[in-house]
């Protein structure tokens, strides 16, 4: 046997149970529930080609959308292979092995392990007990010189806790030697962002996600943000062409339709809505949340209701194994929360 890195051989393996959706109510992966901007489509069609399709892909235009969308120079940012890819940058360009890395629990799972790729030693900082707020004064005493890298999804997945920029500033001043990555992928239904404090500070990272509320999952689109210095030590140590040609051309129209966005948005927060009356209706114990997804107490017969759920023709995500008891729903939109709770009344308690 070829015996791999130490790392590689220390880690669980990682395998989201992603097979055969297509189809159902999916509420599982807090993506857009009803699919991208037809805009989207309609570009792709229109653009691709025998020749296209054999050209290595070209980011120029792709760029310079971004850059209007989000209203930074383009030396600010660099386009990813999804946010996964911009945690992989961004671990590999400032963290080695033995560093130490933050982290909360629970949280996104792919922050821990491109941090045991690397083979630093990550420190789990746990959500509080109870209402599952943020845990700063826990996070800030961690910091030491040694840590590289503070990890931290706002608003949080699976917990839905959000904090402002005035915390977000605190964990910055605390960590001038640590790479802090402040994951926005779920911006667009919370509507606080770090961007602002990046030319402020050199620590500062931002991630965006096309995955999410633009409905791009499958095509991988993320962006990394940081200071002007900062972002060409990351494109050194990536891949020159991470993101595919199809993915390139499909963000161009995405970031034309804002009305498809804020249409989309403005059903997911009525479903979040609608989503905490009906749990509190039928005395279930859910955590309000700043993202596209609400997490609530099915006690110990969890996955069970997930499965029975799935039977139904709606798709939940089982929490328990990091949290006891707890199941992950998606706000998809409000048609799609009264089919999950008429699922839902057959199989509960
Ligand atoms: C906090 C967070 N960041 C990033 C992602 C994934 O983003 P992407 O599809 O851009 O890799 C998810 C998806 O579940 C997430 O919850």
């Amino acid at each position: 046997m070829l015996r791999p890195r130490r790392a590689i051989l220390e880690m669980a393996p990682y395998s989201p149970p992603s097979s055969g959706r297509e189809g159902k109510i999916r509420l599982d992966f807090n993506e857009n529930t009803l699919g991208c901007s037809p805009r989207v489509l309609a570009f792709l069609r229109e653009k691709l080609s025998e020749e296209r399709l054999s050209i290595y892909p070209e980011y120029e235009e792709t760029r310079r959308a971004l850059g209007r969308y989000f209203s930074l120079p383009e030396s600010h940012f660099t386009i990813c292979n999804g946010t996964d890819e911009a945690i992989q940058v961004l671990v590999h360009t400032y963290v080695g092995e033995g560093d130490r890395v933050l982290v909360l629990h629970p949280s996104y799972a792919m922050y821990r392990f491109y941090a045991q790729v690397a083979g630093a030693r990550v420190a789990e900082i746990p959500y509080r007990p109870g209402d599952l707020a943020f845990p700063l004064e826990e996070l800030l005493a961690a910091i030491g010189p040694d840590v590289r890298a503070i990890l931290v999804s706002n608003p949080n997945n699976p917990t839905g806790s959000a904090i402002g920029l005035a915390e977000i500033v605190r964990i910055l001043e605390a960590a001038p030697a640590a790479a802090v990555l402040i994951d926005e992928a779920y911006y667009d239904f919370y509507g606080v962002t770090a961007l602002g404090l990046i030319e402020k500070f050199p620590n500062l990272f931002v991630s965006r996600t096309f995955s999410k509320a633009h409905g791009l999952a499958a095509l991988r689109v993320g962006v990394l943000f940081s200071r002007e210095e900062n972002v060409a030590f990351l494109r050194k140590g990536q891949s020159p062409y991470s993101v595919n040609a199809l993915a390139a051309l499909a963000v161009r129209a995405a970031v034309e339709d804002r009305e498809y966005l804020e249409n989309y948005v403005r059903q997911a927060l009525a479903a979040r809505g609608l989503l905490y009356e009906g749990f509190r209706r039928r005395g279930i114990r859910y955590w309000p949340s700043q993202g596209n997804f609400v997490l609530f107490e099915a006690g110990a017969r969890a996955i069970e209701i997930r499965d029975a759920l799935r039977a139904r023709g709606v798709l939940v995500r089982d929490r328990s194994y990091e949290l006891p008891g707890t199941v992950r729903v998606t706000a998809g939109t409000p048609a799609q929360v009264a089919r999950f709770f008429d699922a839902l009344d057959e199989v509960w308690p």
